[in-house]
Protein backbone atom coordinates (compact mmCIF):
# COMPACT_ATOMS: atom_id res chain seq x y z
CA UNK A 1 0.00 0.00 0.00
CA UNK A 2 1.23 2.95 -0.61
CA UNK A 3 1.50 6.04 1.66
CA UNK A 4 -0.87 8.67 1.50
CA UNK A 5 -0.72 12.15 3.28
CA UNK A 6 -3.23 14.99 3.43
CA UNK A 7 -2.43 18.33 3.05
CA UNK A 8 -5.38 21.13 3.29
CA UNK A 9 -5.86 25.09 3.84
CA UNK A 10 -8.93 26.10 5.33
CA UNK A 11 -9.74 29.66 5.84
CA UNK A 12 -12.98 28.59 7.66
CA UNK A 13 -13.18 24.94 9.03
CA UNK A 14 -15.42 23.28 6.30
CA UNK A 15 -11.94 21.68 4.39
CA UNK A 16 -10.73 20.80 7.28
CA UNK A 17 -13.59 18.87 8.29
CA UNK A 18 -13.22 17.12 4.94
CA UNK A 19 -9.72 16.29 5.23
CA UNK A 20 -10.18 15.67 8.95
CA UNK A 21 -12.87 12.34 7.86
CA UNK A 22 -10.13 11.76 4.60
CA UNK A 23 -7.28 11.34 6.82
CA UNK A 24 -9.48 9.43 9.53
CA UNK A 25 -10.69 6.67 6.58
CA UNK A 26 -7.15 6.65 5.41
CA UNK A 27 -5.33 6.45 8.69
CA UNK A 28 -2.87 8.53 7.91
CA UNK A 29 -1.57 12.51 9.01
CA UNK A 30 -2.54 15.65 7.88
CA UNK A 31 -0.83 18.65 7.50
CA UNK A 32 -2.33 22.21 7.21
CA UNK A 33 -1.25 24.86 5.50
CA UNK A 34 -1.22 27.81 7.78
CA UNK A 35 -0.95 31.51 6.70
CA UNK A 36 2.01 33.39 8.80
CA UNK A 37 -1.50 36.07 8.75
CA UNK A 38 -4.41 34.36 9.73
CA UNK A 39 -7.48 35.48 7.38
CA UNK A 40 -9.78 37.27 9.29
CA UNK A 41 -13.88 37.97 8.13
CA UNK A 42 -13.09 41.36 6.65
CA UNK A 43 -9.79 39.65 4.97
CA UNK A 44 -12.32 36.43 3.60
CA UNK A 45 -15.22 39.60 2.26
CA UNK A 46 -15.26 38.78 -1.06
CA UNK A 47 -17.96 41.96 -1.80
CA UNK A 48 -14.80 43.85 -1.36
CA UNK A 49 -12.92 44.26 -4.04
CA UNK A 50 -10.17 45.85 -1.36
CA UNK A 51 -10.39 43.07 0.89
CA UNK A 52 -7.16 41.23 1.50
CA UNK A 53 -7.88 37.93 -0.43
CA UNK A 54 -9.93 39.97 -3.30
CA UNK A 55 -6.35 41.65 -4.03
CA UNK A 56 -4.78 38.68 -3.18
CA UNK A 57 -6.52 35.87 -6.16
CA UNK A 58 -7.08 38.95 -8.59
CA UNK A 59 -2.63 39.26 -8.60
CA UNK A 60 -1.74 35.67 -9.99
CA UNK A 61 1.98 36.11 -8.56
CA UNK A 62 0.90 36.58 -4.71
CA UNK A 63 2.15 34.07 -2.42
CA UNK A 64 1.26 34.42 1.12
CA UNK A 65 4.03 33.78 3.55
CA UNK A 66 3.41 30.22 5.61
CA UNK A 67 4.27 29.22 8.80
CA UNK A 68 5.47 25.32 8.52
CA UNK A 69 7.23 24.36 4.70
CA UNK A 70 8.92 21.59 6.58
CA UNK A 71 5.69 19.02 5.71
CA UNK A 72 7.06 15.57 5.04
CA UNK A 73 6.24 15.57 1.12
CA UNK A 74 9.69 13.41 0.86
CA UNK A 75 8.14 10.81 2.88
CA UNK A 76 5.10 9.93 0.79
CA UNK A 77 3.65 8.86 -2.40
CA UNK A 78 0.80 10.29 -2.40
CA UNK A 79 -0.61 13.82 -1.46
CA UNK A 80 -3.67 14.56 -1.61
CA UNK A 81 -4.12 18.37 -1.16
CA UNK A 82 -7.53 19.86 0.35
CA UNK A 83 -8.99 23.97 -0.21
CA UNK A 84 -11.63 25.85 -0.03
CA UNK A 85 -12.55 26.79 -3.77
CA UNK A 86 -11.35 31.11 -4.21
CA UNK A 87 -12.85 33.03 -7.17
CA UNK A 88 -13.09 29.18 -9.25
CA UNK A 89 -9.50 28.29 -8.09
CA UNK A 90 -7.12 27.35 -5.13
CA UNK A 91 -6.16 30.27 -2.96
CA UNK A 92 -2.78 31.70 -3.22
CA UNK A 93 -1.49 30.30 -0.03
CA UNK A 94 -1.97 26.57 -1.42
CA UNK A 95 0.85 28.14 -4.37
CA UNK A 96 2.95 28.95 -1.81
CA UNK A 97 2.96 25.66 -0.27
CA UNK A 98 2.95 24.10 -3.63
CA UNK A 99 6.50 25.81 -4.58
CA UNK A 100 8.11 25.07 -2.01
CA UNK A 101 8.55 21.19 -2.24
CA UNK A 102 9.80 18.38 -5.07
CA UNK A 103 6.77 16.63 -5.75
CA UNK A 104 8.79 14.09 -8.58
CA UNK A 105 7.03 10.80 -9.03
CA UNK A 106 4.52 11.82 -6.45
CA UNK A 107 0.77 11.72 -7.13
CA UNK A 108 -1.19 14.68 -6.17
CA UNK A 109 -4.89 14.47 -5.48
CA UNK A 110 -6.79 17.65 -4.91
CA UNK A 111 -10.30 18.26 -2.98
CA UNK A 112 -11.85 21.13 -2.45
CA UNK A 113 -15.18 22.65 -1.06
CA UNK A 114 -17.02 25.76 -2.28
CA UNK A 115 -20.12 27.18 -2.30
CA UNK A 116 -21.13 26.14 -5.25
CA UNK A 117 -18.54 26.08 -8.14
CA UNK A 118 -16.55 22.72 -9.03
CA UNK A 119 -12.99 22.19 -9.06
CA UNK A 120 -12.44 23.54 -12.60
CA UNK A 121 -8.92 24.25 -13.94
CA UNK A 122 -7.29 23.65 -10.48
CA UNK A 123 -5.33 20.47 -11.33
CA UNK A 124 -3.78 21.63 -14.26
CA UNK A 125 -2.77 25.11 -12.28
CA UNK A 126 -1.27 22.71 -9.49
CA UNK A 127 0.82 20.51 -12.26
CA UNK A 128 2.19 24.01 -13.66
CA UNK A 129 2.84 24.89 -9.85
CA UNK A 130 4.76 21.86 -9.05
CA UNK A 131 7.20 21.60 -12.31
CA UNK A 132 4.99 19.15 -14.32
CA UNK A 133 7.16 16.49 -12.20
CA UNK A 134 4.34 14.56 -10.45
CA UNK A 135 1.12 12.91 -11.38
CA UNK A 136 -1.87 15.40 -11.41
CA UNK A 137 -5.21 14.05 -10.59
CA UNK A 138 -8.20 16.05 -11.79
CA UNK A 139 -9.89 16.15 -8.20
CA UNK A 140 -13.02 16.10 -6.73
CA UNK A 141 -15.00 18.57 -4.42
CA UNK A 142 -17.12 17.32 -1.54
CA UNK A 143 -19.47 18.99 0.80
CA UNK A 144 -18.73 19.21 3.79
CA UNK A 145 -21.45 16.41 5.05
CA UNK A 146 -19.80 13.98 2.55
CA UNK A 147 -19.59 10.38 4.72
CA UNK A 148 -16.15 8.58 5.14
CA UNK A 149 -17.85 5.78 3.15
CA UNK A 150 -17.99 7.55 -0.24
CA UNK A 151 -14.29 9.22 0.51
CA UNK A 152 -13.05 6.12 1.08
CA UNK A 153 -14.30 4.55 -1.79
CA UNK A 154 -12.80 7.84 -3.82
CA UNK A 155 -9.49 7.70 -2.30
CA UNK A 156 -9.25 3.94 -2.59
CA UNK A 157 -8.48 4.47 -6.27
CA UNK A 158 -5.22 6.20 -5.42
CA UNK A 159 -3.45 4.47 -2.62
C1 LIG B 1 -12.46 34.91 -0.82
C2 LIG B 1 -13.43 33.80 -1.11
C3 LIG B 1 -13.73 33.48 -2.43
C4 LIG B 1 -14.62 32.43 -2.71
N1 LIG B 1 -14.86 32.11 -4.03
C5 LIG B 1 -15.72 31.11 -4.31
C6 LIG B 1 -15.97 30.72 -5.66
O1 LIG B 1 -15.40 31.24 -6.63
N2 LIG B 1 -16.90 29.73 -5.88
C7 LIG B 1 -17.56 29.10 -4.85
O2 LIG B 1 -18.36 28.22 -5.11
N3 LIG B 1 -17.31 29.42 -3.55
C8 LIG B 1 -16.40 30.40 -3.26
N4 LIG B 1 -16.15 30.71 -1.94
C9 LIG B 1 -16.78 29.91 -0.87
C10 LIG B 1 -15.82 28.85 -0.28
O3 LIG B 1 -15.22 28.07 -1.30
C11 LIG B 1 -16.56 27.90 0.66
O4 LIG B 1 -17.24 28.62 1.65
C12 LIG B 1 -15.60 26.88 1.29
O5 LIG B 1 -16.29 25.69 1.63
C13 LIG B 1 -14.90 27.42 2.53
O6 LIG B 1 -13.99 26.46 3.02
P1 LIG B 1 -13.13 26.63 4.35
O7 LIG B 1 -14.12 26.71 5.50
O8 LIG B 1 -12.30 25.43 4.41
O9 LIG B 1 -12.34 27.90 4.22
C14 LIG B 1 -15.25 31.73 -1.65
C15 LIG B 1 -14.95 32.08 -0.32
C16 LIG B 1 -14.04 33.09 -0.05
C17 LIG B 1 -13.72 33.43 1.39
Amino acid sequence: MKKALVVYFSASGITAEVARKLADTLQTETFKIAPVKPYSDEDLDWTNGNSRSSVEMRDMTSRPDIVDIKAPIADYDIIFIGFPIWWYREPSVVDTFLEQYDFKGKTIVPFCTSGGSGIGETSKRIDTLTGNVAKVDAGKKFSVSVSAQELKTWAEQFV
